[in-house]
């Protein structure tokens, strides 16, 4: 469906989870997941500027404020870049758990820029759309990070290419790949992941990871999820720091590789862990053994079976 097709006074958009970094992949990977998301509606209001109506499903944590949410603040940067004479009242339904690793506030900012972009005529491109959702991350992770924003726009698997001048490169996902998605009840800021983040490599692990991105890349284009799952698990700098902040990570990476998973590493920040496999009712089982682990170990988790890669944000209403 296109992004925004048509102008008018009232859209919602639907912005589907995402799982960022993806091993190897620190700040340049990440994929859409299907069945849960946020959902953000705008409407066109008189006085210029945008109001947060009201905030659902966030145990009232998220801020009112226009400037401390991830949500208004792109759709304020829209409408100043368009420059138009109105402003907008915005609702905001989060279905995604806050500071999960599911690309919480990528999915709101996502569904943000979409719906405002409908209201807006659908005057930006997808690409454009992703430049103004990274200044929601900056809002709720302090970096303006896309490896989340542009797959819960674009969907699919996304690679954000680093350099002067970034770059989206996204690649349809292999069908019939699926994720085991499993969420423990704890929280872990992105801001805190990133302060555990070494800051620099040795030449020795840039070899390592970057070669096992590449073969990642690969693994998607040759549909070889053998591949894809070792390389995802090669990664030498950024899964042995945090999932040292992580309870139980190796437990239940361990409990996901017996149940038959071909690969396991963080979601995103973390705490949640995601898992690959070939089939729905494997991904469903190695949730299981993955939540069972968790719980063996004291902490509430739960799990989904989701696609690997699935349709990015859309207008629903
Ligand atoms: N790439 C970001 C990080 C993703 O790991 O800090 C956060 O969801």
């Amino acid at each position: 469906m296109p992004i925004g097709k048509s102008t008018k006074n009232k859209a919602t958009a639907f912005a589907p989870a995402t799982i960022a970094n993806v091993g190897p992949g620190f700040d340049f990977f990440g994929f859409a997941i299907d069945g849960i998301g946020d959902r953000v509606t705008v409407a066109k209001a008189t006085m210029t500027g945008v109001t947060i109506s009201s905030i659902t499903g966030d145990g009232g944590k998220l801020p009112m404020e226009t400037i401390g949410n991830s949500a208004s603040v792109v759709a304020l940067k829209m409408l100043e870049d368009a420059g138009v004479d109105f402003g907008l009242e915005l609702v905001l339904e989060k279905g995604l758990p806050l500071e999960s690793g599911l690309g919480s506030s990528g999915a709101s900012s996502a569904a943000a820029a979409v719906a405002t972009n409908a209201i807006l005529g659908g005057r930006f491109t997808p690409e454009e759309l992703v430049e103004f959702a990274r200044y929601g991350e900056d809002v709720a992770a302090g970096a303006p990070h896309a490896d989340n924003v542009a797959p819960a726009i674009l969907g699919g698997f996304v690679i954000v290419r680093h350099g002067p001048q970034q770059e989206i490169v996204r690649l349809d996902a292999p069908k019939g790949w699926f994720v085991a998605v499993c969420h423990p009840h704890a929280e872990l800021s992105v801001k805190k992941a990133r302060k555990v983040t070494p800051e620099s490599a040795s030449i020795r692990q840039l070899t390592v990871n970057a070669s096992n991105a590449a073969a990642a890349v690969v693994a998607l284009k040759d549909n070889d999820i053998g591949l894809f799952g070792r390389a995802i698990m090669s990664d030498e700098v950024v899964e042995p720091a945090r999932s040292g902040v992580i309870p139980g990570y190796h437990e239940v990476k361990d409990a996901a590789l017996v149940a038959g998973a071909s690969g396991v590493s963080i979601a995103g920040a973390g705490p949640t862990m995601f898992a690959v496999t070939g089939s729905r009712v494997r991904a469903e089982k190695i949730g299981e053994a993955m939540a069972v682990t968790w719980k063996h170990l004291g902490v509430e988790a739960e799990a989904y079976a989701c696609r690997f890669g699935a349709e990015g944000a859309r207008v629903v209403k």
